[in-house]
Order: structure tokens, then C-alpha cells, then sequence
């Protein structure tokens, strides 16, 4: 059943369990040295923990980014520098070799909407300014770089789980080169019986609300429901899927919410549930639908005037988190269409991006559009996302 608004984000259900068990992309989640974290904020908070970045260190951050990648680093009492990036979201590494590189620690690459960047390069540079690499694989839980999976090339590879799997909270991260994890690591409090119980009726809550729970959503949904009436009153899991979590203007000032990072949660051990799903979950169908629904978009948003698909040929072993779309004017139109349809703008930039020459990432925070593409979305939903999308923006 084809129901309003589009899920955001995959939504658990009987079809979650369809096709093949290993995807023939290689998967994060199957890497030696696999750490499983609440989020993948707190992922990257555990990896410059485990570098051991603090006051004194600068970390080097892409200029097109969401908050959250850059508060791990700001509320460790490091300094961040943003540098500035290519057509393609590489980074410009001539422009970076001729900065002062006094004090940078660390240098935080990301495969933007899950296409993987050349990072034997990115590798390479750092070694040989003896700067270590996190590779943040949030969009990019599947694929490969040249020769190698993703995350394997950073000292650290950081993931988020809720873009992939049908959980409401989780992040993993990959720690390679034999670097040693802090002693606090691998001791994560535990999750207590709560966080445990709220994780597991979130996940199923929300494959009935969503009605993929076929013969059981009317009393899952009814139920828990009600338990949640009684106890407190709503998921936020629930809400943010369907896209009713309140959205700040673009032009409004970080709140303190969105610089800060939960230390106590990012130290917290990932519920059995999400953990469990990330292990189980059978990976192919997240490859193959992701990658369908991304060819379906590229077809559907070619050859207009006003939008066009940023990458429209999609690399081979990769599996994508969105489709970016560049629009002409995004304006004032996102705001009602974010509303009513799965998409994402960082529009939320940290205060100190400097304008770059020849950066192209601060532009995309304003005209690039991220369509979810994910693997719970049906044909009919991207066809309904395209003619939303043409309607409003093709002029
Ligand atoms: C590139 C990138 N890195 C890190 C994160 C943080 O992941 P999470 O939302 O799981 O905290 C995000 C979140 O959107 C992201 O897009």
C-alpha cells in the first residue's frame, strides 16, 4: 500500500527480510575492526577520541557539511577549518597544500550521498603530512574506491545506521591501521532496559504505522500507540519519518542544540535491536533498490530547465543514500515541498565557513537538493517525487 507522506528514511517490515543475505558491494558493517555507536556524530566523536584530538589540534572539515559532523570536533575544544571542494565534492588538495598546516590533526573526507570519492589521493596526501583520515561513510554504508571497500582507506571509517536500516538510532565506526582504541571505547555504558525497549517498539511502530507489518499493524500500531499515550506521548522516530519534526529556517542561526554533541549518549552502547538488524539484515535488496530508484530519478529529472541531477550517471558498486539534484532557484519553494516530500538541504552551515575560491560546496548547500532514494520507497513513490519536483521547479 502506497500511503502519505514518502518515508524519509527505510521502514521496517516483512519485505526487510527479502533477498539475498551479503550484497555483492561490500559492506561496512562487514570490516574487521567494527565498532557499533548510537549515531554516527557519536561515531565521529569516538574516532578524534581515538586519534586523541583536543585543544591545540585543527581538524580540516569539507565546506558543504550538516552540523553534526562538525560538532564532535568543536566540543572537543578543537579548532575546525573548512576547506573547500571540487565539481565532484573532492576535496581541493592544492588549495589546502598552500594553507599553514600548523596544528591540523586530522583531516574528516566524506562520500557525499554515497558515491564514493577517489580517496587512494586523499590517502596518499595525508600520509604524507603525517595527518590522519576519517572517512565518514555516513552516506556510503556499501562500496568501493578504487581497490578497496569504503572505510577501509581512513585511520577511521565512521558510519550512521538510520540512513541504511530501518533503525531509530545508530552508527558505527571502523578503526584500521592497528591504531589502538582508547580505553573507553570498547567499555561503552551499557543500554539500559529504556533505551533497549523504546529502540525495539520504535522499529516496529514504524513498519505499522507505515503498514508494511501486513496482518499485524492495526494492533501494533493501535497498541503501542496507546502505551506511548499513556506513558509519554509519541515517537520522535515515528514523526521525523514522516517529516512532521519541525524544520529551522535556513537563515536561522545554529541553535546550542545543533552545536552540541550528547557526550553520554555518543559513550552509550548501541540497543540489541539496531545491532541485531545491522547484523541480520539481508544487504542485497538495499544495494539493488537504492540503486534502481537512483537510475529512476536521474531518468525522470533529465532534460529540464531550471533543475538537473548533480551526478546523473550513477559509479558502479555503490549503493546511494540520496540523489542529488541542483535546482536553478530551491527557493522559496523547499520549504513547502520538504514538507510534503523526502528531501534534505544543509542549509544549516557552520558560523565560520569561509567563502572559497572555486568552492563549490557552499553552493551546493543552497541549490543541491538531497532526494531520499531508499530501498522502503516504492516506483510509484519516485514517480510522485519527480512530477512534485518538475511541477515546482521546472521552469
Ligand atoms: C556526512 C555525514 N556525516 C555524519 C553524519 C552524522 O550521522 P548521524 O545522523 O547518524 O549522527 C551525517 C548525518 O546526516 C552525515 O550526513
Amino acid at each position: 500500500m502506497n500511503r502519505e507522506p514518502i518515508p524519509r528514511l527505510p521502514v521496517f517490515g516483512w519485505q526487510s527480510f527479502d533477498g539475498a543475505r551479503a550484497s555483492s558491494t561490500p559492506c561496512l558493517l562487514s570490516l574487521p575492526g567494527l565498532h557499533y555507536s548510537t549515531s554516527g556524530r557519536a561515531a565521529i566523536l569516538l574516532a578524534l577520541e581515538t586519534l586523541g584530538v583536543g585543544p591545540g589540534d585543527t581538524v580540516l572539515l569539507p565546506s558543504y557539511h550538516c552540523p553534526t559532523m562538525v560538532a564532535p570536533a568543536a566540543n572537543l575544544g578543537a579548532r575546525v577549518a573548512f576547506y573547500p571542494l571540487d565539481e565532484h565534492g573532492t576535496p581541493q588538495l592544492h588549495w589546502l597544500q598552500q594553507q599553514d598546516l600548523t596544528g591540523v590533526r586530522v583531516l574528516l573526507a566524506a562520500h557525499f550521498f554515497g558515491l564514493p570519492q577517489p580517496m587512494a589521493r586523499i590517502r596518499a596526501w595525508c600520509n604524507e603530512r603525517r595527518i590522519a583520515l576519517i572517512e565518514d561513510c555516513a552516506h556510503a554504508l556499501f562500496g568501493r574506491s578504487g581497490d578497496r571497500p569504503i572505510g577501509t582507506w581512513g585511520d577511521v571509517a565512521i558510519a550512521s545506521l538510520t540512513k541504511f536500516l530501518p533503525v531509530p538510532e545508530g552508527g558505527c565506526l571502523v578503526v584500521n591501521r592497528g591504531l589502538a582504541l582508547p580505553a573507553r571505547v570498547p567499555a561503552l555504558a551499557a543500554c539500559g532496559l529504556g533505551p533497549q525497549l523504546r529502540a525495539a517498539m520504535d522499529i516496529i511502530e514504524v513498519g505499522a504505522v507505515q503498514g508494511r507489518l501486513t496482518g499485524f499493524n492495526g494492533l501494533i500500531s493501535g497498541s503501542l500507540g496507546l502505551l506511548r499515550y499513556l506513558r509519554s506521548g509519541g515517537s520522535r522516530f515515528v514523526d521525523t519519518l514522516g517529516g512532521t519534526a519541525e524544520i529551522p529556517a535556513p537563515a536561522a542561526p545554529l541553535s546550542s542544540a545543533e552545536r552540541a554533541i550528547d557526550s553520554a549518549l555518543a559513550h552509550r552502547r548501541l540497543s540489541a535491536a539496531s545491532r541485531w538488524l545491522g547484523r541480520v539484515m539481508p544487504r542485497e535488496r538495499i544495494v539493488a533498490r537504492r540503486r534502481q530508484h537512483y537510475e529512476r530519478l536521474a531518468r525522470g529529472l533529465s532534460g529540464h530547465t531550471g533543475l538537473r541531477p548533480l551526478r546523473p550517471h550513477l559509479p558502479a558498486d555503490c549503493a546511494p543514500y540520496v540523489f542529488p539534484l541542483w535546482v536553478d532557484q530551491p527557493d522559496p519553494g523547499y520549504v513547502d515541498l520538504r514538507r510534503r516530500m523526502p528531501v534534505f538541504r544543509w542549509d544549516r552551515m557552520w558560523p565560520e565557513v569561509p567563502s572559497l575560491p572555486g568552492d563549490h560546496g557552499r553552493r551546493w548547500s543552497h541549490h543541491v537538493l538531497q532526494l531520499a532514494c531508499h530501498q522502503d520507497m516504492s516506483d510509484a513513490d519516485i514517480d510522485n517525487f519527480v512530477a512534485a519536483l518538475v511541477d515546482l521547479y521546472n521552469l
